[in-house]
């Protein structure tokens, strides 16, 4: 017998009353869209078919994250892995095509794992990317393995159109307990106290620990088998790209790009072709008209893993 579940389970749920509603407004373009048009929209359709719709040098951030070169099921479809070689070609079939969306100071950030690393390096170049970084992330959980290490991280690598692009660092700064908190001439010397917490605010690198992947008693979560979390988009995002830029995610799943974009009060644009996955990601949209929080992030930094959620403001 199935157990019931725990009440603390916040996994998104959609009620069969709530689909027709959230389905309205995301079926496929017809004819071509204008730059107006594809903001804060998502759309329900196969990439390949609806890119050539979309109007060229419009989107100023665009975050990918493909199917990994490995086997995975998305509800009615499903991705197999494939030699690194065709892989490769994958990758290209869309990162060229998709490079005519963005602007000329644009940057992308490409989703992967250790196994596709050398298929996106060479696809980023050959597709005329300027590869700026290689963001890796921590997984808390990772795939064991009896034989090999335990896969306990994902890559995320930061390119851009041209050698100009705009970057924050300041905005994406972490929130770190001091261990030895230093005075000079009785001031804390780079650090600061707040409700009995001594802290300091430091620049991130490219190493990412403090992620947490959603799990069902985070209210973010969604029955998406590969849902990136909030806070690691939320760095991309604040990274690079301004309030009210438009940024595009042609592979959105559940939706978190678009949401946390939403948050951090940026304009998106989705595709996602399943539309079980779309209707997460339009009832995550319009929750996030009521609720901007995100896990980890406090307004000003970023808290250190597992850190509890902000309280509602
Ligand atoms: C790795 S998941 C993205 C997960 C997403 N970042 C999230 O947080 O939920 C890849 C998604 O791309 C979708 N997808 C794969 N091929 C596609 C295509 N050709 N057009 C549109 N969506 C596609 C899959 O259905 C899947 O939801």
């Amino acid at each position: 017998m199935k157990s019931a579940p725990s009440p603390r389970n916040r996994t998104l749920k959609i009620l069969p009353e709530e689909r027709e509603k959230l389905l309205a407004g995301l079926s496929a373009p017809t004819k071509k869209l204008s730059p107006p048009e594809i903001r804060n929209r998502l759309f329900k359709g196969d990439l390949f078919s609806l890119a050539g719709f979309f109007p060229s040098s419009c989107v100023d951030l665009m975050i990918l994250d493909p199917p990994y070169n490995l086997d995975k099921e998305f509800r009615s479809s499903s991705f197999r892995k494939k030699s690194a070689s065709d892989y490769l070609a994958y990758l290209k079939s869309f990162l060229c095509p998709l490079k005519r969306l963005l602007k000329k100071e644009a940057s992308l950030y490409l989703c992967g794992d250790w196994n596709s690393c050398g298929a996106i390096q060479q696809a980023l170049e050959e597709c005329g990317f300027f590869i700026r970084n290689r963001i890796t992330w921590q997984r808390e959980k990772g795939r064991g393995a009896g034989k090999n290490w335990k896969n306990c991280s994902e890559d995320i690598w930061f390119a851009t159109c041209a050698k100009d692009y705009f970057f924050d660092a300041g905005a994406v700064k972490i929130r770190k307990k001091v261990i030895a908190p230093y005075r000079e001439k009785g001031r804390p010397k780079d650090w600061r106290e707040e409700k009995g917490e001594k802290y300091r605010l430091t620049f991130p690198s490219n190493f990412l620990n403090d992620i947490t992947v959603p799990y069902w008693s985070m209210p973010e979560n969604t029955p998406h088998p590969t849902q990136k979390p909030e806070k690691l988009m939320a760095k991309l995002i604040l990274a690079s790209s301004r309030e009210g830029d438009l940024v595009f995610d042609p592979f959105c799943g559940s939706g978190t790009t678009l949401v946390t974009a939403k948050k951090l009060s940026r304009d998106f644009c989705g595709i996602e072709r399943e539309e079980e996955y779309c209707l997460y990601a339009a009832k995550r949209l319009e929750n996030a008209s009521s609720d901007r929080r995100i896990q980890g992030y406090d307004g000003e930094a970023f808290l250190e893993r597992n850190a509890s959620f902000p309280e509602k403001s």
